[in-house]
């Protein structure tokens, strides 16, 4: 597959690791970054990789006037056949405290993406959405085809309200075809330790916080809450390799370079539910490290359980998981232990 595809976000965490798998691809994948949740030092990391500096248009993704300006820049080097749109706040708390950042960012970006794909003649679209769209589903693994509820906070319904747009667009006679992705619980890092998820801030996600604890960058560990109406009582997510799901993304340009018209959403999970306990037990397992925590309280706005049923990615996209928890956590602590370096 030989594309140029434009990577918003491709300094960020799943977007960096994304570009690797482009390249491997046959791929040209194009940064479009502001790095202002990244450091340029994911380039280096990179470029470490690869061999080289992937091309970077540093523009803010909501400025519609920058944005079509560097959309212009790179046509003018060849076709953009394709868009990887991952550029997006995603911190559930902060978003429940600015929920208007996060509705100028997250859905100007993705209104802006898609005018400059029809300014362009762009028709493959590739979104970054969540597993966080289908709430506490009723029923365990989901599947594509859940309801989704009234968003639990704004980030959710960024989420939402952007699969709406790109669904709505691709109806109104633009022949866009369109793979909206749901992630559920992206973690690890690349095997090489030259990239992984940089949290600027304090880290929010379970893994990051793990591993600063275990490196004694935090304190201990609080495992929100063990009186759930799960088996240990901790919540129960899906946890996947970060490369696992940059191969995805590959995986759905591919598929929608078959297509003739497409606007589908696609589950990409393991397939397996894990708790919170299960992770640190696995965590110690596979790293032989004691992880330091304690149980505390519930934390505001957390689903009881929620793991995939990826079964459509795997019959529609040919797509499926390699890696084991215990090897995302591995990467994640030996990613851990570089940045420390
Ligand atoms: C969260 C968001 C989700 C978003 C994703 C990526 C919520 C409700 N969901 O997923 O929408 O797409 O992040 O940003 O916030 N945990 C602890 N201690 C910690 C941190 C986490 O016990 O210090 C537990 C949580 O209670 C949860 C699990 O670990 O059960 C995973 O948490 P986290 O990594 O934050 O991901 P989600 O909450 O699943």
């Amino acid at each position: 597959m030989k594309k140029r595809v434009i990577v918003t976000g491709g300094a960020g965490y799943i977007g960096s690791h994304t570009v690797i798998e482009l390249v491997n691809a046959g791929c040209t994948p194009i940064v479009m970054d502001n790095f202002s949740n990244s450091t340029k030092e994911v380039l280096v990391g990179l470029h470490g990789i690869l061999g080289f500096e992937p091309e970077v248009e540093e523009v803010d993704c909501a400025d519609r006037s920058a944005l079509l300006a560097a959309f212009e820049r790179i046509a003018e080097d060849g076709s953009i056949d394709g868009i990887i749109h991952f550029a997006a706040f995603k911190a559930v708390g902060e978003s429940t405290q600015l929920p208007l950042k996060y509705y100028a960012n997250n859905i100007a970006s993705t209104v802006n993406i898609l005018e400059a794909a029809q300014q362009h003649g762009t028709t493959e679209v590739v979104f970054s959405s969540s597993c966080t769209v289908y709430g506490q589903p009723e029923a365990i693994p989901v599947d594509e085809s859940a309801p989704m509820p009234s968003a639990e906070s704004p980030y959710g319904y960024t989420k939402q309200a952007c699969e709406r747009i790109i669904t709505d667009f691709a109806a109104s006679g633009y022949p866009l075809k369109a793979a909206l992705l749901r992630y559920f619980n992206p973690i690890g890092a690349h095997s090489s330790s030259l990239i992984g998820e940089l949290p600027l801030n304090h880290p929010n996600n379970l893994v990051p916080y793990l591993t600063q604890a275990v490196a004694m960058l935090r304190d201990p560990l609080t495992v929100f809450g063990d009186d759930y109406p799960t088996p240990d009582g901790t919540c129960i997510r899906d946890y996947i390799h970060v490369m696992d799901l940059a191969k995805a993304h590959v995986a759905a340009l591919d598929w929608l370079g078959k297509q003739s018209t497409a606007c589908e959403a696609f589950n990409l999970g393991t397939g397996e539910g894990n708790s919170v306990l299960e992770v640190i037990q696995a965590f110690e397992r596979a790293t032989g490290v004691t992880v330091p925590h304690r149980i505390g309280p519930r934390r505001a706005g957390d689903v009881t359980a929620i793991f995939a049923d990826a079964s459509k990615a795997r019959r529609e996209l040919g797509w499926s998981c390699n890696f084991s928890l215990e090897e995302a956590l591995r990467d994640a602590w030996n990613w851990q232990q570089a940045l420390g370096a």
